[in-house]
């Protein structure tokens, strides 16, 4: 894994969206498609905000470009203001320009659950796979929504949330009570299937986590230390974030090392 430890969030963000930004560019120079893995939640609103605002200023276009996101709340419809519909046209998809139909999210609206996890995977598939998706992570170390005791070897499905994870998103509902029970959710084995993945973390409340995650032992207690099986994956945080982070200093050296090459 590289770890990357950085300032503050700003920074991060910035990371993440130089990092998404080169891709984009990269393959519309050669005409080969792209498929983005993106994520909800706090955390990736800024990497958002620099890639419309680079969309804007900067000649970013994402034609070509097709996403799936990781997840969607159960029993919310789309044009629901918390649902993850609605968040990603919002924060990023109404302010760029993805090619009609190129922005997927898991059907939970009147359908069948498990004919539309089905259905995801197999859209995922069909487009050859996420190039690169990005990760955040939850004080109780999931990814996506894949919850403590999530298998490994899990895919897209229905998960119920904890209540840490239902209190932690009851900021943005009236109440903890209508924080939704259930989401449905790419799979842990559905993550690691990614060409590359990055995962953004900031603030101390993220620590603990982040700390499992990198260093801790692989374990379906801990979700996203299942990404320690990955060959590709840049996690990027605050140093708030990396408190509890054991290797720091090796961390900062492997990457002042990495910027005297590259120089
Ligand atoms: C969202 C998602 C979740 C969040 C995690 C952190 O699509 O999959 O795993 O990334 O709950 O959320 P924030 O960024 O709000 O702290």
């Amino acid at each position: 894994m590289r770890v990357v430890i950085l300032d503050n969030p700003q920074q991060v963000s910035l990371f993440a969206a130089d990092r998404v930004d080169r891709l984009v560019r990269e393959r519309l120079l050669v005409r080969q498609p792209l498929v983005l893995g993106l994520a909800t939640g706090g955390t990736p609103l800024g990497l958002y905000k620099l890639l419309a605002e680079r969309h804007r200023n900067d000649g970013l276009s994402f034609r070509g470009v097709e996403t799936f996101n990781l997840d969607e709340y159960v029993g919310l419809p789309p044009d629901h203001e918390q649902s993850y519909h609605f968040y990603m046209h919002d924060a990023l998809f109404r302010h760029v320009d993805f090619d009609t139909g190129a922005n997927h999210l898991p059907r939970t609206w009147q359908c069948d659950l498990s004919e539309s996890a089905k259905a995801y995977e197999r859209d995922i598939e069909q487009r050859g796979g996420i190039d690169l998706q990005i990760l955040g992570i939850g004080t109780d170390g999931h990814i996506g929504f894949n919850e403590v005791g999530s298998s490994l070897g899990s895919r897209t499905r229905l998960k119920t949330l904890t209540r840490r994870t239902r209190q932690d998103n009851a900021r943005y509902f009236a109440s903890i009570d209508e924080v939704p029970t259930m989401a449905l959710t790419m799979g842990i084995a559905t993550i690691l299937e990614s060409q590359s993945i990055v995962l953004m973390a900031t603030g101390a409340g993220k620590a603990r986590a982040v700390a499992g995650c990198v260093e801790g032992p692989i374990s379906a207690g801990m979700p996203a230390s299942a990404l320690q099986l990955h060959p590709d994956v840049t996690v990027i945080v605050d140093t708030d974030a990396a408190s509890e982070l054991l290797h720091v200093e090796y961390y900062s050296d492997s990457e002042r090392v990495r910027a005297s090459l590259i120089r």
